[in-house]
């Protein structure tokens, strides 16, 4: 009789001790089929506001709210058993102050099961990390291209241009790492930039249109299927999902029309 070794989902502290070692692969998901595929691969599955955008069709991830973060993370936990889950704290739900970030990391981490949350902001988002993984909330931190904080930067702007500006992103990285973040995701950096806060910090960077001296990469799932339309130049596109459902979506609705579907079986199963 074989026994089947129970499967031991990754964890943040796991996760921290990648850093220099075997790259980190990760991506988002925020619905249990397509999360139950990434989870066989996957060290890590983000469920990344950006589900405002690519699920409901906003314009940014300004709108999302906790609800929606925790209906999406739940449907990732339930799909999954191996990789690491990590929901990301909308905008307006951790920047007021660390109990409110408190409040809604664990509401967040009870309703939905998830391992860890991942936050934007770095220096002015120490205090905040500190409090909440010195009560038990894992955190991963996200500088350099901030999604939240689109109006204020005036669009999605690769960071780091004016080499002035790095001091001032490598304190970001530093503050985050040592407030005790388990990892860091560095998004939209220049390759520099992000290659020296790698080789400076001791938490692994996950980079999404950075470097690829980062110890992990992440993409939005949609973005690298090629369900996007209008994928982020640094985008890698390993799939042609959009024209596969197109394809598949035309030929049924062929079907219906010339009366050859449905097929003369029409029991469940
Ligand atoms: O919301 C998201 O998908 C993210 C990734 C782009 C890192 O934060």
């Amino acid at each position: 009789m074989s026994v089947q070794k129970p499967v031991r989902r990754m964890t943040a502290p796991r996760i921290a001790a990648r850093k220099g070692g075997e790259p980190i692969v990760s991506l988002t998901s925020y619905h249990a089929h397509t999360a139950a595929i990434v989870d066989r691969y996957a060290d890590f599955i983000l469920v990344g506001d950006s589900l405002g955008m690519v699920m409901h069709g906003m314009e940014n991830t300004v709108g999302v709210t906790v609800e929606m973060m925790i209906t999406h993370g739940k449907a990732v936990v339930r799909g999954t058993q191996r990789a690491l889950v990590v929901v990301d704290m909308p905008f307006g739900s951790y920047e007021e102050s660390p109990s409110v970030a408190f409040r809604n990391a664990a509401r967040i981490m009870q309703d939905t099961g998830c391992g860890a949350v991942k936050l934007e902001g770095g220096a002015r988002m120490a205090e905040t990390i500190h409090f909440l993984t010195e009560r038990g909330i894992p955190v991963m931190a996200h500088i350099g291209l901030t999604p939240q904080s689109i109006n204020v930067m005036g669009g999605f702007k690769t960071q780091g241009r004016d080499e002035e500006s790095w001091p001032l992103h490598e304190a970001d990285a530093h503050a985050v790492a040592e407030a005790g973040a388990f990892a860091l995701v560095l998004e939209g950096m220049v390759e520099p930039l992000a290659a020296r806060i790698t080789k400076q910090v001791a938490i692994p960077t996950i980079g999404i249109g950075a470097s690829k001296e980062c110890d992990g990469q992440i993409l939005v799932l949609e973005d690298m299927l090629g369900l996007n339309p209008k994928p982020p130049k640094f985008v890698k596109v390993y799939g042609d999902l959009g024209g596969r459902i197109e394809k598949a979506v035309s030929d049924y609705a062929e079907d219906v029309r010339s009366r050859a579907f449905p097929t003369e079986d029409q029991t469940y199963n």
